[in-house]
This record gives C-alpha cells, sequence and structure tokens, in this order.
C-alpha cells in the first residue's frame, strides 16, 4: 500500500527539503521502495 507523507510549511527555509531527503534515506533503508518528490513553492 502506497503512504504518502507530506512536509508542509509555508515558511521558507525551515527545513522542509532536508527532512523529506533524511526521512527518505531512512525509509529506503529500513523499508525499501521509497519515491521522492520535492519543492512545491507557494508564493504569498
Ligand atoms: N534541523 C536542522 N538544524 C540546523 N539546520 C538545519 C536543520 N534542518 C535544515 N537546516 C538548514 O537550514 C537550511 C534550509 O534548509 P532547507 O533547504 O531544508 O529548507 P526548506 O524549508 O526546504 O527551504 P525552501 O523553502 O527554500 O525550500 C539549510 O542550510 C539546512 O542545512
Ligand atoms: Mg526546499
Amino acid at each position: 500500500m502506497a503512504l504518502v507523507i507530506s512536509t508542509v510549511n509555508m515558511k521558507g527555509g525551515v527545513g522542509k527539503t532536508t527532512l523529506t531527503v533524511n526521512l527518505a534515506t531512512c525509509l529506503a533503508k529500513n523499508h525499501g521502495k521509497t519515491s521522492v518528490s520535492a519543492g512545491f513553492g507557494c508564493p504569498n
């Protein structure tokens, strides 16, 4: 079953990408197949 995890915060530079990449690495290591899609911008 697919599981979708979103790391969301309106503020920039708070660590969304860092968290996403590290979380994906851990999930891939411990649970196998992991796909990452990152970087949706949200203008004010
Ligand atoms: N837990 C943390 N402790 C200290 N520094 C951190 C931590 N998480 C991220 N950083 C640093 O903060 C900076 C911004 O992180 P990152 O690029 O992940 O933020 P972002 O929310 O994805 O930014 P943007 O909105 O521009 O995409 C980077 O220099 C990163 O190394
Ligand atoms: Mg980012």
